[in-house]
């Protein structure tokens, strides 16, 4: 109850108490009327209150509007979910080349992609981007579709060009087989020792085959096992993403006959976060070892038994396309193996960008040693190591590129050979030098190249570097 005075002059008066419900008034004396007036409860606060009850129900509706929104958002990703999962999958095999799809197959995906980002967008956008979920959702199908749109510029035709011509290839490798039992060459007798001195000279190329994804796939690795000694049946092949970065799938074949063949392959994909990056990979022990994706990283992964090991930092090593080589990208970690083990070459700030060489301990992926070069990294297009030796390579045209740089990390001295070597291709992918076969492997945008080396006698040695 509220009980207030009104002080009522004699005009108003008549006109105040007929405002009032109750009113209880008396006269003092001067004349002046001295009310009370009892309000009752609800009259005061009324038309706030309603107001308060009112936005409290337009709240309440819009709460429960944002519920339900909510639920049906939550129905609705699980369904894109597992639509994207499909797609995915599909997407994935194109990307093998497992089915030779058409222009329609392309459309149809293309389609659907736009469908499920539009409409994760838009839940993004009324979401105002707080849910997870729909961020991570949003990011995956983003991915997606670059991955589509990289797919789309690989011409569709010339990928059924190469399958026919894959297919004669083989039934005429059959035939050669039959022929002549051999193809590989035997090794030199003392393979895998150092008796020999410097390279002097190389073979022209060999095309071995064009990789199994095409030639739209012009960045990657290849060979067999570096380790000196180890078996050399198995042959692997890495074909890197078309922007030259990343390393997500591996194939190894048990024999060079099956690589010839493109058959009895395992495929492995490599996942996040274990991608490689830039065509510096080598497989070693049947073990690949390479630069880790988006790190300064040494990563080292078996194919044939699956299994990932934890990375290791390579202590200052540039990376991330910082010091590459002049004609591949992101190949700032190159790993290179010969009859001593393995090595690292790369680059740091502390050294100017020029060439760093280290041994690498194959089993904890430990420095064991380190020397600095004076050639600068990026001005080189390859190197690779032979016998505890660094050779650095550089373009003389489109056709010829040369030897023009050597390191001999046990005495110390550099020198400048120019030891030519022609290539199929402009550019050099990756380099790498295998001390079984004493043979140089190239990948030369997307062919999958080999060289034999000539090396000096070792007294030969002394007067060249
Ligand atoms: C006025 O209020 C008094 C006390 O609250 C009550 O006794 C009386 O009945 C009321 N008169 C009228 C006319 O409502
Ligand atoms: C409640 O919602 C109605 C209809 O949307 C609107 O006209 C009214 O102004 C809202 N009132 C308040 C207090 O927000
Ligand atoms: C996934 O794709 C296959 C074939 O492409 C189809 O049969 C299946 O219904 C799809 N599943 C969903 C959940 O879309
Ligand atoms: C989204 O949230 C931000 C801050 O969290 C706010 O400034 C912005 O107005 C919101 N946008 C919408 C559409 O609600
Ligand atoms: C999408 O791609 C980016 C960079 O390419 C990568 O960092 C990220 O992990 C990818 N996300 C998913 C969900 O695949
Ligand atoms: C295999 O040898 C036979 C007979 O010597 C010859 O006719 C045939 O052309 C050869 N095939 C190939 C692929 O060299
Ligand atoms: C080096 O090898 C090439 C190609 O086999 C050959 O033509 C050339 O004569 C060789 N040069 C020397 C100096 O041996
Ligand atoms: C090769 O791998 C085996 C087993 O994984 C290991 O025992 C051996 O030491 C490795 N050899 C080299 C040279 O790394
Ligand atoms: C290589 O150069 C760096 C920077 O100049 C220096 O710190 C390091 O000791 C050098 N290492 C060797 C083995 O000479």
């Amino acid at each position: 109850m509220i009980t207030f005075f009104i002080l009522l002059l004699g005009v108003g008066h008549n006109h105040a108490a007929s405002l009032v419900h109750n009113s209880t008034g008396s006269l003092d004396e001067l004349g002046v009327c001295h009310c009370s007036v009892v309000l009752p409860d609800s009259t005061f606060p009324a038309d706030r209150f309603e107001m308060l009850q009112i936005s409290n129900y337009n709240l309440t509706i819009s709460v429960e509007k944002q519920i339900s929104k909510i639920q049906h958002y939550e129905s609705t990703l699980i369904i894109y979910m597992e639509r994207l999962v499909n797609l995915t999958k599909r997407v994935e095999v194109m990307e093998m080349g497992g089915i030779s799809y058409t222009e329609l197959d392309f459309e149809l995906v293309k389609l659907e992609i736009r469908q499920i980002e539009a409409l994760i967008l838009q839940m993004k956008t009324s979401m105002n981007g707080t849910n997870v979920l729909v961020e991570a959702l949003y990011v995956e199908i983003h991915n997606l579709s670059i991955t589509v749109s990289q797919l789309e510029v690989y011409d569709k035709n010339n990928v059924l060009v190469i399958r026919r011509e894959i297919a004669a290839l083989k039934k005429r490798l059959e035939n050669c087989e039959k022929n002549q039992t051999n193809p590989k060459p035997d090794p030199p007798a003392d393979s895998g020792t150092c008796q020999h001195g410097i390279i002097t000279n190389i073979s022209k190329p060999f095309i071995v085959q064009l990789n199994y994804y095409g030639f739209n796939y012009k960045s990657g690795g290849w060979g067999s096992d570096s380790l000196a000694g180890a078996d050399q049946n198995i042959q692997w092949v890495a074909p890197m993403t078309t922007d030259a970065r990343m390393m997500n799938y591996l194939r190894v074949y048990p024999s060079y006959n099956d690589l010839l063949m493109y058959q009895h392959n395992i495929d492995r994909g490599i996942s996040s976060p274990n991608y490689g990056q830039g065509g510096g990979m080598i497989m070693f022990n049947k073990t690949m070892y390479y630069n880790c994706y988006n790190n300064g990283k040494l990563c080292k992964y078996n194919p044939q038994l699956n299994t990932m090991e934890p990375s290791v930092n390579l202590p200052n090593a540039a990376y991330n396309n910082r010091f590459s080589y002049s004609s591949s990208p992101y190949q700032d970690i190159d790993m290179a193996s010969d009859e001593e083990g393995l090595w690292a070459i790369y680059s740091t700030e502390e050294n100017a960008g020029n060439v760093i060489i280290s041994k690498i301990d194959p089993i904890t992926l430990a420095v064991k040693q380190t020397w600095n070069t004076t050639q600068y990294k990026p001005a080189a297009t390859n190197a690779f190591m032979a016998c505890g030796v660094l050779y650095v390579t550089r373009a003389l045209s489109t056709k010829r590129e040369e030897i023009f740089y050597m390191y001999d990390t046990k005495t110390n001295k550099e020198g400048w050979p120019r030891v030519p070597l022609e290539k199929p291709k402009e550019n050099v992918q990756s380099l790498s030098y295998n001390p079984n076969d004493r043979k140089l492997y190239m990948y030369n945008e997307g062919y999958l190249v080999n060289y034999d080396l000539y090396f000096t006698s070792p007294q030969e040695d002394k007067s060249q570097i």
